[in-house]
């Protein structure tokens, strides 16, 4: 059976990736999880406002620089707050590639067009097989409209493409007012996959003390819902890759992921709950599941449940909706 699966142009033994997250930090444990299963490791991200605060810091030779909005600033972890700085981060990808004998894909995190992109050079330099780019980010201010917005994201991913010769996936929030569109986009000039999708840390109200209490709560399969419906819209229409990424907790999340149209499915919170052993169970679900419905390999299957044949999914969607809503009787 050949769970084989190519990945922004990259072959992987299996579609299984290890998501941006911690797990990449030690060599050890990231040599763990390929020897669970894991086809491809994304490092956790290297933050626009890290790699801009240090090269600040270098022009200044301060470590605090002064900033325009301080307030703003202060937000942000302290620089020894972040887990890897740049340097050390550039030696950990040298690090992961000399332990690993998968692919190694690093995430740098940032929306602002600048100086900061530089590193996805420094990345390829180190070693990494691709870069993956997220464009986390909440759109408070109302005096920028989705254009101006998206017109900073693509100049961004425009200057990461430019600096790199490795494959570039862009990690998607879900809230965009035409996802399809802007996938298309990402295509055009150059992207090689997309990453469905970037989970946002909804901060809760602390009612007693009035303050904003960030939490990370991890996903569960019912966060997966909302990856399947956008990979089954996008996969007809990208001749690129794509990544569920978010409520991928059991072998049946694999499948209806690969189902929807995915290349890859990236794993973090279940194997923060259950560790990396948890991959090898996944995998052999996955070849028990195509044994059982007669797939000797990926490819006969995936996509089958997209929106391909679906003359118009938009009324498709419309019509399940008002289904939905219709079969409930008080
Ligand atoms: C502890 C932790 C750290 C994470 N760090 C990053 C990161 O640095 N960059 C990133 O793009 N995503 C990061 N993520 C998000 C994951 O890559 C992934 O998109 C998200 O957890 C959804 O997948 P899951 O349902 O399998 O957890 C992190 C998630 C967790 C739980």
């Amino acid at each position: 059976m050949d769970l084989t699966t190519t990945y922004l142009g990259l072959k992987l033994s299996n579609p299984i990736v290890i998501g941006a997250s911690p797990f990449s930090d030690s060599t050890h444990v990231a040599r763990q999880l390929q020897d669970a299963g894991a086809a491809a490791v994304v490092m956790r991200s290297l933050f626009e406002e890290q790699i801009d605060a240090e090269q600040r810091a270098l022009r200044h030779h301060v470590e605090t620089p002064a900033e325009s909005n301080p307030e703003a600033t202060s937000f942000f972890p302290n620089f020894a707050e972040y887990q890897l700085v740049p340097d050390h981060y550039l030696r950990q990808i040298e690090d992961l590639k000399r332990a690993l004998a998968i692919p190694v894909i690093a995430s740098l995190n940032g929306t602002n067009p600048g100086g900061w992109t530089n590193y996805a050079k420094r990345c390829e330099s180190a070693g990494a097989d691709a870069i993956e780019l997220n464009l986390y980010q909440l759109a408070t201010d109302p005096a920028k409209a989705a254009d101006d917005l998206e017109a900073d994201m693509l100049e961004t991913v425009g200057l990461v493409l430019n600096s790199v010769k490795i494959p570039v996936a862009v990690k998607l929030s879900p809230f965009h007012t035409a996802p399809a569109h802007f996938a298309l986009a990402l295509e055009r000039m150059g992207a090689k996959g997309v990453v469905l999708f970037n989970r946002f840390y909804q901060p809760d109200f602390d009612v007693e003390e009035l303050d904003v209490a960030p939490q990370l709560k991890l996903s569960d399969s019912s966060e997966l819902l909302l990856r399947l419906r956008w990979l089954a819209v996008l996969s007809p229409h990208l001749k690129g890759s794509l990544a569920a990424s978010g409520g991928v907790h059991s072998t049946r999340d694999v499948v209806k992921a690969l189902l929807a149209g995915a290349h890859a499915v990236q794993v973090v919170s279940v194997l923060l709950k259950n560790g990396p052993r948890l991959l090898t169970t996944l995998l052999a679900g996955l070849r028990s599941w195509m044994e059982e419905h007669g797939y000797e390999n990926v490819d006969e299957f995936r996509g089958a449940m997209n929106l391909a044949r679906c003359p118009d999914p938009g009324a498709f969607e419309r019509a399940n909706y008002q289904k939905i809503l219709q079969s409930w009787r008080v």
